[in-house]
């Protein structure tokens, strides 16, 4: 999803704070999601045609260099962590290298589980042939969970660690634009059938989190996504409405699944980012942002 996610990231990483009073009660960042917030896992996965491994990834980065992110520069990730006054979490792909290299990485300091073509439904991936799907992305945060039970000799210390930790989770694209590509998922159900299924995966995958000693989630809602350039190349430059339905439609139920998961387990804290009315800010009023050009994709590729 380079070029989409590269319109989304921008005023979703401006947008995306926190208030400083909370940095010093935080322990860590953990991060799962797609795109948006991959910060270098694909560059592991040998298949992924989703890679930000060239120009101009990268281009406004302090090194200058594509750095595996779906951005001109830093994204949400490096954000809520520098507002936490944190280092970005760093891949969990590029960590369990360095540990098998015998580097003391330790997983308390955060981790990033986010890969880009990552869906809430396994199988958003095919169009980039490879990706973590958020399952997967769970299924690796047990094995860190298990990890971090032994450096830390105990059960209770983890507890204490995670409750104070941060969970970012920022997913949904995907599957949003894999409904528009599959003829057979639009048979199989409405657009408010697939996005509540959506919701009721995200809640499944959420409780792992929890029942593994998560607290305190950010939890981002979809984008306008009919305003990506792909889909505004086929509407003469405008927005397709119906993807924008179903991200509002996705976004509604979202934040009543995160009501109702709230009052069924003690303890969550969460906020909800409105990535739509951000993005939406961004294309109604571009030049408060920086920004000239908001419908035409431009290819620019002189070196
Ligand atoms: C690894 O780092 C942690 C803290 O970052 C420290 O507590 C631990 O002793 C270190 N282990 C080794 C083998 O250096
Ligand atoms: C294309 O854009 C126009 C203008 O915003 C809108 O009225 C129309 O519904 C769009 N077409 C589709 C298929 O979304």
């Amino acid at each position: 999803m380079g070029k989409r996610a590269f319109l989304i990231v921008h005023a979703f990483f401006v947008l995306f704070s926190f208030g400083s009073s909370k940095a010093e009660m935080v322990s860590a960042v953990y991060v799962f999601g797609d795109s948006l917030v991959d910060v270098g896992n694909n560059n592991y996965l040998t298949l992924s045609i989703a890679k930000a491994n060239h120009r101009h990834y990268g281009v406004d980065f302090p090194t200058h260099k594509p750095t595996g992110r779906f951005s001109n520069g830093k994204n949400a990730a490096d954000f809520v962590a520098e507002k936490l006054g944190f280092p970005t979490s760093p891949p969990y792909l590029s960590l369990i290298t360095s540990k098998a290299n015998k580097n003391n990485a330790s997983f308390m300091d955060g981790v990033s589980f986010a890969s880009a073509g990552a869906g809430i439904f396994d199988g958003t991936d095919e169009r980039y042939r490879q990706s973590i799907p958020l399952r997967k992305q769970m299924d690796y945060y047990s094995i860190v969970h298990e990890e971090m039970t032994r450096e830390v000799r105990g059960a209770a210390g983890l507890q204490k660690h995670l409750s104070k930790s941060i969970f970012v989770v920022v997913i949904g694209s995907n599957d949003i634009f894999g409904y528009f590509e599959s003829s057979d998922l639009r048979k199989k159900s409405t657009p408010q059938q697939y996005v509540d299924s959506m919701a009721f995966s995200l809640k499944v995958q959420l409780q792992r989190l929890y029942d593994h000693g998560a607290r305190k989630f950010e939890i981002a809602g979809v984008g306008t996504l009919g305003c990506c350039p792909d889909f505004r190349l086929k509407n003469k430059t405008e927005c397709f409405i119906e993807a924008n339905y179903m991200a509002v439609k996705y976004n509604e139920g979202l934040q009543s699944m995160l009501k109702e998961w709230q009052s069924e387990n003690g303890g969550i804290i969460y906020s909800y980012f409105d990535t739509f009315a951000a993005i939406n800010d961004l294309i109604q009023t571009p030049a408060s942002y920086g920004f000239s050009e908001v419908k035409v994709p431009v290819v620019d590729w002189v070196s």
